[in-house]
């Protein structure tokens, strides 16, 4: 990935609270001491300890981690409403360290949003005029302002309720406004600190599920915080854990669930349906396709131990498939036209399915076929791995549990 890709880079930060926070406190921190013990050697609190990580444009990255790991804090330096002790923040080239007064109000304003988890509106003030707060802040007219706070209120599904009070909404819709106000300035990049922690569950959900809509819509780049894995993993292009101010993993969903990097991420994956997360592409296989003129026991042959194998027609969509049990059979009767053994009542998914989607197939244990947009075949999914690659998550879990945690 080419630097032009990055528009957010933390380059060995540290950020050490109290009030000699580049003395010994830094030191010990660089040396690898502790969170825990530089506070009981010094009485300085380390926010964050040599945490560095990009995040390419137009990605959702999403920090992750328990209260006090310091995502928070991480996010502050992006927008520099934290100093940093040492190390470099780096925004779409600039260093932001070095921004102050005009140049970096203009620098906030321009180029980044934000949204808190709970996001304070002003009371009086109609829906419409908080969405387009910002844009009076940058001096835009009533009419530009509005025109734009309305479209970005429609967005976020909130358009009839532009003339509302904010008394009015319920607190996801209150949240919603904020995202609103946040997109209404299309800024670069989005910055969300726990937007959604407060919400219950189902609208939770929800909000979740318009944020992906709207994203893959305008593609933004988004620093997203949360404490809940589930929450990272799903809207989450690449997911940092932190742990006690510092980066502890950072991959994409997958990654973090098939090869937690260390106990501790092993233990918050526990809690997470891996179904939900890993898909059908990671574990498929090549296919095995019947050769024109191939006779039953030539393509047995040549299964290779994959539980079998497809026909397909002259555009490569999958039209039949050959189990080695009903192959067997016919060729035990001295068939040898492999059509007359195949079957039709196989399933297909694609390469983007998650596990969990193709359970209730992958249940009748037929070999199924992956097929891409235009219906070609690209894969075979053995069932028999589906329930292999979840044994192994969890035997991976387990291995993990034995060790100290760190
Ligand atoms: N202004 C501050 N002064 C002193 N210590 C601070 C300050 N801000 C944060 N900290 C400390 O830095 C550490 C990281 O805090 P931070 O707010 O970044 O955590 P967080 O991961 O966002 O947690 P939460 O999930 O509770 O929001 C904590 O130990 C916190 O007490
Ligand atoms: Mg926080």
């Amino acid at each position: 990935m080419s630097e032009a890709d990055e528009i957010i880079r933390l380059e060995n930060v540290y950020k050490i609270f109290g009030p000699q926070p580049r003395g010994r406190a830094l030191k010990l921190s660089k040396d690898g001491m502790s969170k825990n013990e530089v506070q009981a050697a010094t009485d300085h609190v380390v926010g964050m300890t040599d945490v560095s990580f990009d995040v390419k444009r137009g990605e959702t990255f999403v920090l992750m981690g328990l209260s006090g790991s310091g995502k928070s804090t991480a996010i502050r330096t992006v927008n520099k409403l934290h100093d940093i002790t040492d190390g470099h923040v780096y925004v779409d080239g600039v260093d932001v360290q070095k921004l102050s007064g005009t140049a970096l109000q203009e620098f906030r304003r321009d180029k980044m949003g934000m949204v808190f988890q709970h996001f304070a509106l002003f009371p009086h003030r109609s829906v419409i005029d908080n969405a387009g707060y910002g844009l009076k802040v940058q001096g835009l007219d009533r009419k530009e302002r509005e025109s734009k706070a309305l479209e970005a209120l429609e967005l976020v599904g909130l358009g009839p309720f532009a003339q509302s009070s904010p008394r009015q909404l319920s607190g996801g819709m209150q949240q919603r406004v904020g995202l609103a106000r946040a997109l209404a300035a299309d800024p670069d990049i989005l910055l969300m600190d726990e937007a959604f922690s407060a919400l219950d569950p189902l609208i939770r959900r929800q909000m979740q599920d318009e944020m992906l809509a709207i994203q893959e819509q305008l593609q933004k780049t988004i620093l997203f915080i949360t404490h809940d894995l589930n929450e990272a993993l799903r809207i989450g292009d690449r997911v940092c854990i932190m742990k006690d101010g510092a980066v502890v993993q950072i991959g994409t969903p997958e990654e973090i669930l098939t090869q937690p990097a260390t106990g501790y991420v092993a233990e918050f994956v526990q809690d997470v349906d891996q179904g939900r997360v890993i898909d059908v592409e990671t574990i498929m296989n090549p296919p095995v396709v019947i050769r024109p003129g191939e006779t039953i026991s030539q393509v047995l042959e040549r299964l290779d131990g994959q539980s079998g194998a497809f026909a397909i027609d002259d555009v490569g969509r999958p039209t039949g498939l050959l189990v080695p049990e009903d192959g067997i059979r016919a060729a035990s009767m001295g068939t040898t036209d492999v059509s007359s053994a195949l079957r039709i009542d196989f399933e297909s998914t694609t390469g983007s399915q998650k596990f969990n989607d193709v359970y209730a197939s992958a249940g009748r244990g037929l070999l199924m076929a992956v097929v891409d947009e235009g219906g070609k075949l690209i894969g075979a999914l053995d069932p028999r791995e589906i329930m292999e690659e979840m044994g192994r998550v969890e035997q991976l879990i387990d291995g993990f549990e034995r060790e100290v945690f760190m």
